[in-house]
């Protein structure tokens, strides 16, 4: 990995052997983009890949060119990078090439910007190049970071006003990727509550296309990220860019298509409802993007983002800790609990297997309902008689750690807080205040309403032995005002909310290191990279049905890895579809996540206790296989009929892998079936064992590597058995009926 600056060419080579970028100084000194993505040859100059001498109509540079830091006004019309309005009032700035620094490692951003991180100086290398705008004493760094071992760019820029007059900044993104042609198709990750992030694949056409959020998180809706992939790339082959947001607040991540048929990218802060001014000496710097590319398929460039957002994103204690079997009240009782239940609860959790508690909502002030007490953070003394610490140390002394949930954003109009402070929540004075699940949302943009719920939550987590904390946030923000601001600064009101509560994530994961953050946002509304520097697990959605859950799982992790999706167990009839799938089933699709439970332990009966000891001694055997190995997608619910899904996960050296392959709904007289996996080593045998319930496997049998990843496992279709199941030829249960799951342990042979 090196940054190469070749002064004759004024080129710089960004290079690991995985991936190249190519930056130059153009002869006006403008900052041009010659190449990115397939790694490039060290020591050739790349000038010809830029601008040609164009005496056209189009623009200043020539004819269309990359650009490494796109403004307006100056002929480039495509969509800017980077606005900035001068004290006159124009919006034309014209930043030029002043200086660069090529740095060891990788320099944190400034403030409270979540970032990836090198943990030493050969773990990657970045390059600052400062530009300025002569006329208002603008400086921009802009930063690129390389990392060693990954195809991937971090990406970020700083500015600060030298200049005499104020400036304000009006749009600033994270990143913006020019590339040559529109050959590609665009994928975002959309959808809803209770199915978020939902693949949406389309062609690109001349002009804008992208997502975005306006709603105080990055949402349900649609997630900061996307990949541009080649019309015929595929999961294991094929050219392909991805972008991640690391920012939880409002973003735009699109694509532009333009008249010569290039392709912008870029991904950012949204610019509606944002407006930052610059004071003479004052400076503002934008969130980091993450961009990933590969030339070998969707999987690869998965794995890229998933190594950097597991190794380099998330941080703390529990980064490369084992996560631990959990389970969580919360679809169990709603608010229906009190201490005697719990610690039943618990018992019971405890002699399946699990390994933390969580209880949920309801634990506070008089919360027997959602429409009241949020911000009341004093246990319930009708529910909790003996406390909070009380109940945490009687359900550690059952060998479980504890975890609590918390909603610290928010508060109940029926609540002390509000009552005492009815000026902390967000809110235009004089207008109604839309309240969504009966809560307001706190001032988080207020200092002053962070230091009292850093003290409140504080207290809580000091006062009790506490594991683990679920962050939820279970609104989005309407009538975006902050009163602490003034009116020429309410710009920065929505930045400086999710400021506000990196803020608080900061105070509490400093002072509480030992604490497993997840985050959760009415299931997956804040499922974002800026929340794994944080929280290194999130909820994955509010939807626990396991048909529902493969789509979901599947579409979160083209950008997040296993080791981030929260996934549980829950009871059937499922909560959110009314759909029964069988026990084993459901285990079977929440462990290629952050396993869990979510429902009343005491209520199984003796032979679902038993099913459910036996997938948790299951999971837990391959846990570190799961958690942090390679995650290849194998088969998508979102083609042909979505009966189908298959994924994967392989030990970095090949020699441990986990097979899932699901069949929602049988079908009469199926074929014999091959399912190629991918990621072992092809020249070893491998022990291939397959689980059709968690009770017993199938006899192992023994396979090479070559013909596993060339021809595939054997999905045998069952044998001909009496109508409801029975036993087949060799002696095990066999897979008939709706719901079938096949799950393959392969183990490399010495
Ligand atoms: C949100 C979360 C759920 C649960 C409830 C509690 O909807 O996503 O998991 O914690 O809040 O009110």
């Amino acid at each position: 990995m090196s940054i190469d600056w070749d002064p004759a060419a004024r080129e710089w080579h960004l290079r690991n052997g995985l991936t190249s970028w190519v930056l130059a100084v153009l002869p006006n000194g403008w900052l041009g983009q010659l190449h990115a993505g397939a790694p490039l040859a060290a020591g050739t100059a790349y000038g010809h890949l830029g601008p040609r001498d164009f005496r056209g109509f189009d623009n200043r540079v020539g004819e269309p060119v990359g650009l490494a830091l796109p403004v307006p006004g100056l002929g480039d019309f495509r969509v800017p990078g980077l606005v900035v309005e001068a004290a006159d009032g124009s919006q034309v700035v014209e930043p030029r090439y002043a200086a660069h620094r090529i740095l060891a490692g990788k320099p944190p951003l400034p403030g409270l910007l979540p970032a990836s991180y090198a943990e030493d100086g050969a773990e990657a290398d970045t390059l600052e190049v400062d530009l300025r705008d002569e006329p208002t004493g603008l400086l921009l760094t802009l930063s690129l970071t390389i990392f060693r071992d990954l195809p991937v760019v971090a990406r970020s820029l700083r500015m600060a006003n030298l200049g005499p007059a104020r400036l304000v900044v009006r749009t600033a993104m994270s990143a913006t990727l020019d590339l040559p042609d529109d050959d590609w198709r665009l994928v975002t990750f959309s959808g809803a509550w209770a199915r978020e992030r939902m693949p949406v694949d389309r062609p690109i056409v001349p002009g804008r296309q992208g997502v975005g959020s306006l709603r105080g998180g990055s949402g349900n809706e649609h997630n900061p990220s996307l990949v541009l992939r080649r019309p015929w790339t595929t999961e294991s082959a094929g050219e392909c860019w991805g972008a991640v947001l690391a920012w939880s607040g409002n973003f735009l991540a699109e694509a532009e298509v333009g008249h010569f048929g290039t392709t912008r990218l870029r991904i950012g802060l949204h610019p509606e409802q944002f407006a930052w001014p610059l004071e003479p000496g004052a400076s503002f710097a934008t969130p980091e993007a993450l961009l990933a590319w590969s030339g070998g398929g969707l999987s690869a460039l998965s794995a890229s983002l998933h190594e950097i957002l597991r190794r380099r994103m998330a941080r703390g204690a529990w980064r490369d800790a084992d996560r631990p079997v959990l389970l969580n009240n919360w679809e169990g009782t709603y608010f229906d609990f009190d201490h005697e239940r719990i610690v039943a609860m618990a018992r019971a959790a405890r002699a399946m297997g699990v390994e933390l508690f969580v209880l949920d909502d309801g634990w506070f002030g008089a919360r027997d309902s959602d429409d009241r007490s949020l911000g009341d953070w004093v246990a319930d003394p009708r529910k909790l008689p003996h406390g909070l610490g009380a109940l945490a140390r009687e359900v550690r002394s059952l060998g479980l750690l504890f975890g609590l949930w918390i909603e610290p954003e928010m508060v109940s109009a029926d609540s002390d807080l509000f009552r005492a402070h009815p000026d902390w929540t967000i809110g235009v004075p004089g207008r109604h205040r839309t309240e969504s699940r009966q809560q307001l949302v706190l001032d988080f943009a207020n200092p002053a309403v962070v230091d009292h719920i850093a003290g409140a939550i504080g207290e809580v987590l000091a006062g009790a032995p506490i594991d683990y904390v679920k962050w939820d946030w279970n609104r989005f923000i309407t009538e975006p005002f902050s009163p602490t601001l003034p009116p020429d600064r309410q710009g920065e009101f929505s930045c400086r909310y999710t400021l506000g509560v990196y803020d608080l994530y900061r105070r509490l994961t400093e002072r509480f290191p030992h604490i497993l953050f997840e985050s959760c946002a009415s299931g997956g509304a804040r499922f974002d990279a800026g929340m794994l520097a944080w929280a290194p697990q999130a909820w994955t959605s509010d939807d626990t049905d396991a048909v529902e859950r493969l789509r979901i799982q599947w579409g979160s992790s083209f950008a997040y890895p296993l080791s981030s999706m929260g996934a549980h167990v829950s009871a059937v009839p499922n909560h959110q579809t009314g759909r029964t799938a069988p026990l084993d089933f459901r285990a079977a699709v929440a462990m290629f996540g952050v396993f869990g439970y979510e429902l009343d332990p005491t209520a199984l009966s003796a032979d679902e206790l038993a099913a459910v000891r036996r997938q948790v001694a299951f999971y837990a055997e391959r846990r570190q296989v799961l958690q942090r190995g390679r995650f290849t997608r194998l088969r998508s619910p979102f083609e042909g009929d979505g009966n189908e899904t298959a994924w994967m996960v392989a030990s970095a050296d090949g020699s441990r892998a986990i097979v899932a392959h699901y069949r929602v709904l049988q079908r009469p007289w199926p074929h014999r079936d091959r399912l190629p996996v991918r990621g072992l080593d092809p020249r070893a045998r491998y022990a291939v064992t397959c689980w059709t319930s968690f009770e017993a496997p199938m006899p192992t049998v023994e396979r090479g590597g070559d013909e596993l990843m060339a021809v595939g496992l054997g999905i045998e279709p069952p044998d001909p058995m009496p109508a409801g199941g029975g036993t087949g030829a060799d002696g095990h249960r066999l897979v008939r009926g709706d719901f079938s799951f096949r799950l393959f342990d392969l183990r490399r042979l010495p």
